[in-house]
């Protein structure tokens, strides 16, 4: 991003800062959107990044709401999502639902057979008749890098439970209408032909699942899992070719013209969008290492990966302050006092000094959200969402459960 700018954003809301690019949002959806069959939904995954300004752009562009927690819903609802929103998620409380209920999600994505009957009692107590889809967990493998079904998951039920005898019996709910089936396999799904596989099977589990519990799949949501590069400046990933694969995937299924299909995206949307600028606090020896000391670490970034829950690829520094001569080797560390507060080790990298300003590529999406934000009880950074050199909105986090503390 812009040097300038940066340094501007930073002067006004203190370093670090995540700032998030609206008209690359914009293009992602029009990118995904051209990427899918023709007349297939799309659905944003909310935990991705909840930032209003991300999801208003995206529902701009004809993208829905996926949600699975109060938090989100008040986000998506600031954002300007009336209707349409689907609800999902494993361990849904009473609490969740009844909220979803009084705000109008009716649409659910529903995990287990307690999960089916606490819905459905519910919506009973709620006066309301609801949707559901069932997430179903397929017996074969996917082809995901974090794989979360076809795999022995919490999520979703297993396929053979369903195919099982008395499963129709535990499904016949009152206010309960089963009308579609949800598959997600998992995130960074590599390749064209491994999205187009997964989908195939996501649609053939839907006609087994629909068959054998004997209802109309009228929706059939296949997931998605559209990849993009994470915190590095990888170009992202090139969908050429899937459009075709997949309409040649749906029109051969017996659900193409009878069913509505959908997919549901979080980091291909927003990923690229974001960029995590910080400041460089200390550059100091211990023996042969040299450590470079940001402001920001593990409580911001990655936060999932520092305690060795996703696989950590390289992570891309660019200094906005100087493009020094020469190459240093540092292990990147954050402010926290934990050895788990490191963004990368042996990094190779051009010098760098006390006071530059580095900047984070790639990190739109599973960045803030998905860190470990009161892990010593920093202040959270502000969020800029920015059209051109336009500052179109700036957040603190927690203001999705306190309006107030929109900055
Ligand atoms: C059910 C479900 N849908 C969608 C997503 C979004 O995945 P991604 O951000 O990789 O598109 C996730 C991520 O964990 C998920 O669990």
């Amino acid at each position: 991003m812009n040097a300038d700018f940066a340094r501007q954003l930073l002067d006004k809301h203190g370093s670090p800062l995540f700032a998030y690019d609206l008209e690359v949002v914009k293009q992602r959806a029009q990118t995904l959107h051209a990427a899918l069959p023709e007349g297939s939904r799309l659905y944003y995954s909310f935990k991705a990044n909840p930032l209003p300004a991300i999801a208003s752009e995206l529902r701009a562009h004809g993208v829905r709401a996926e949600i699975t927690s109060d938090g989100e819903l008040a986000a998506a609802k600031h954002a300007g999502f009336t209707d349409g929103i689907v609800f999902g998620g494993p361990g849904k409380s009473e609490r969740l639902i009844a909220t979803m209920l009084e705000n109008g999600v009716t649409h659910f994505s529903c995990e287990s057979f307690t999960d089916a009957t606490r819905l459905s009692q519910m919506a009973v107590k709620a006066g309301v008749q609801i949707t559901v889809m069932l997430r179903v967990n397929p017996q074969q493998a996917p082809d995901a890098r974090l794989a979360m079904s076809g795999v022995e998951s919490q999520f979703g039920f297993d396929e053979a439970l369903l195919l099982a005898e008395g499963a129709a019996e535990r499904l016949k709910l009152p206010n309960l209408t089963l009308n579609g089936v949800h598959v997600y396999f998992g995130t960074q799904v590599a390749s064209v032909e491994a999205l187009a596989k997964n989908t195939q099977c996501a649609l053939d589990t839907a006609v087994r699942v629909a068959n054998a519990v004997g209802f109309e799949c009228d929706v059939i949501n296949a997931g998605g899992g559209f990849p993009w590069p994470y915190a590095s400046e990888a170009t992202g990933s090139d969908l050429a070719g899937l459009r075709e694969a997949l309409e040649a995937v749906w029109r051969s299924s017996p659900l193409f013209g009878k069913a509505q299909l959908c997919f549901e995206s979080g980091r291909y949307l927003c990923a690229g969008s974001g960029t995590l600028l910080t400041t460089v606090l200390d550059v100091k020896k211990a023996g042969s290492k040299t450590f470079v000391v940001l402001d920001t670490g593990i409580h911001h970034l990655g936060g999932m990966s520092g305690l060795g829950r996703i696989p950590r690829s390289a992570i891309t520094l660019l200094n906005l302050t100087a493009q020094r001569e020469g190459e240093m080797v540092a292990d990147v560390v954050g402010p926290l006092c934990s050895p788990l507060d490191s963004l990368a080790r042996g990094q190779k990298m051009p010098p760098v000094e006390v006071g530059d300003v580095l900047a984070v590529p790639n990190v739109g999406a599973y960045g803030l959200t998905a860190s470990l934000l009161g892990f010593l009880s920093h202040a959270t950074p502000v969020e800029a969402a920015y059209r051109g050199s336009e500052v179109i909105e700036t957040w603190s986090f927690q203001c999705w459960h306190n309006p107030n503390r929109a900055v």
